[in-house]
């Protein structure tokens, strides 16, 4: 590993909440949250969703800021630096992998075959840091398609501002987007421009890039989207759009349902492919961790939150229903906002919002594949940034190009089928199911590490400095696997923050990913009644298959 300079560190606390709430608020806010509530009846998955980021996704996102900062590095070197030096579990896994990868070269299945031999033997032989490796993979994955759908954003705010979104019909709104997003010079310049911004404020450093940016943008953000809750709340008949929003009906949860929130709550929060490890790795050692997971877990909820306060009372006042899926933003919103007085306006207001969402995302995303390359192999930020950037930027050309289907492309099409059978109907749907593949799995090995290699014990003496009250009152210690932990052991036993957390880290979580992550590969179909409506067209086109993390 490389030898570097003194690494730098955000400012103030304050600004890493900002940052990592900042990473954590974005498309999956205010553009996925609100069409998946659309989709699955209002309140009640709401509430579901909330159970699932209380229950799963705060004591994730604690491991991985905990695991960044005891550290202080990326993803990889995080995992390295804990990596046991033998592990019969990861060569036991390795090999299983390897062996799986063998049979299927005997049955032919060239591509398949090849890659988890590969997979395996990596495995094998790296152990955990793999999952660092993944984390980072994903990061380069995840953002060469979240680019493109920012660009979208970018796009929009332009065309609200320069009066090109005044749609009489959602049939006439459908017809612009679909047309829109199907013409690549278009979405690769609004892609260039997004991955730009991105460039630029991740080269300026952790003070004077990230965090100054999410000082800055995320007040902002929160503004623009008072700013929309207000006027849809005080459209005549929005009351109608709250209760549909707020008063639960539990008949529409089906298993399928609790499911894709839990998958929705793994991208939000932007866990499971070490973001929160790599802006855990600046905090500084007096900073409360627990308080600081809540702020940011907090943050990104209430902004979900009112993102769906801000739309579903507009969209019912309207007469629109919210049903309409992944087109909801792109294609339902444009025409009701056409329906207001000032529409474009609201248009632009709202697009504008969601593009700072994305961007305070993006640049998450973009650091933690630069984070590796500065901490592990000793670049400099600016070549990091720029390299990478550019790499990511051209795996999103792709992703821009196809996001209709494979015509624009159809050799990398052909190469794909060939070696690994059928494949999605574009290289986009590949990108997005690749990388829910990802951060589920990424998530599961997080909580299983922290649970059971690296150890709740030493974790909890992490977070404990700065945070003196998570750890020091007790119960549960046994089954957390603190017993041995002499502040565990006292005769005083209440239940601690540490040692419930402990058992959510080490049984819970990991239990509940596993079935998560089993649905999304299609292993365990869990269907309730069918209650999912059929979505628009260009719904269709954008539909990801993203329903478990
Ligand atoms: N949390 C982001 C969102 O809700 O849009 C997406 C994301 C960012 C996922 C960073 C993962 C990540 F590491």
């Amino acid at each position: 590993m490389a030898q570097q300079e003194v690494r730098e560190g955000w400012r103030t606390g304050f600004g890493f909440i900002l940052a990592a709430a900042g990473s954590a608020i974005g498309l999956g806010n205010i553009w996925r949250f609100p069409y998946i509530t659309g989709q699955h009846g209002g309140a009640a998955f709401v509430l579901i969703y909330l159970l699932c980021v209380a229950l799963i996704g705060l004591p994730v996102m604690l491991c991985e800021i905990s695991l960044g900062r005891h550290t202080g590095r990326n993803p990889v070197g995080a995992f390295r630096k804990l990596n046991p030096s033998s592990c019969l579990l990861a060569h036991l896994f390795g090999a299983g992998i390897a062996l799986c990868g063998v049979m299927a070269l005997l049955m032919k299945s060239w591509g398949w075959g090849g890659l988890l031999l590969l997979i395996g033997v990596l495995i094998f032989k790296y152990r955990w840091t793999l999952v660092g490796v993944m984390g980072v993979v994903a990061g380069f994955v995840i953002l060469s398609f979240y680019s493109v759908v920012a660009g979208w954003t970018i796009g929009y705010v332009f065309k609200a501002a320069t009066g090109q979104l005044a749609f009489e019909t959602m049939e006439a709104a459908n017809a612009s987007f679909v047309g829109f997003i199907g013409h690549p010079g278009w979405a690769i310049l609004c892609h260039f421009l997004f991955m730009a911004l991105c460039v630029v404020i991740v080269c300026r450093g952790i003070r004077g890039g990230i965090e100054k940016v999410s000082k800055l943008l995320m007040p902002v953000l929160l503004g623009l989207i008072l700013m929309l809750i207000v006027r849809g709340l005080t459209l005549p008949e929005a009351r109608e759009g709250v209760r549909y929003y707020l008063s639960p009906d539990f008949s529409k949860i089906t298993p399928q349902c609790i499911l894709q929130a839990l998958g929705l709550a793994f991208f939000s929060l932007s866990l499971g492919m070490g973001a929160m490890i790599t802006y855990g790795s600046y905090v500084s050692k007096g900073q409360n961790l627990f308080k600081s997971t809540l702020a940011i877990v907090g943050l990104d909820v209430l902004i979900a939150f009112l993102a769906g306060l801000a739309i579903f009372p507009a969209v019912f006042a309207l007469g629109f229903k919210p049903d309409v899926g992944a087109g909801l933003a792109f294609v339902a919103l444009p025409a009701v906002f056409n329906q207001m007085p000032q529409g474009l306006l609201w248009a632009f207001v709202f697009f504008l919002l969601l593009l700072v969402a994305a961007l305070t995302s993006g640049i998450s995303l973009l650091e933690v594949v630069v984070a590796y390359w500065v901490d592990e192999r000793g670049w400099t930020r600016k070549k990091a940034t720029l390299v990478f950037g550019g790499c990511i930027f051209a795996l999103g050309c792709l992703c821009a190009a196809s996001v209709m289907d494979w015509t624009h492309i159809q050799p990398v099409q052909r190469a794909l089928t060939t070696m690994f059978g059928r494949t999605k109907d574009s290289f986009f749907d590949t990108m997005e199911v690749v990388s829910d593949w990802m951060l589920s799995l990424g998530g599961l090995l997080i909580a299983l590490f922290v649970g059971w290699i690296w150890g709740v014990r030493r974790a909890t003496n992490e977070i404990r400095q700065g945070s003196e009250n998570f750890a020091d009152v007790h119960l549960w210690s046994v089954l957390a696997g603190l017993k041995d932990d002499p502040s565990h052991n006292s005769d005083v036993h209440v239940i601690t923050l540490a040692s419930v957390w402990g058992v959510f880290v080490r049984f819970i979580c990991p239990v509940a990913i596993v079935i998560a992550f089993l649905n999304t590969i299609g292993w365990l179909e869990l269907k309730g009644p069918e209650t999912i409506p059929e979505p628009e067209p260009a719904a269709i086109e954008l539909e990801a298959e993203t329903e478990a993390p």
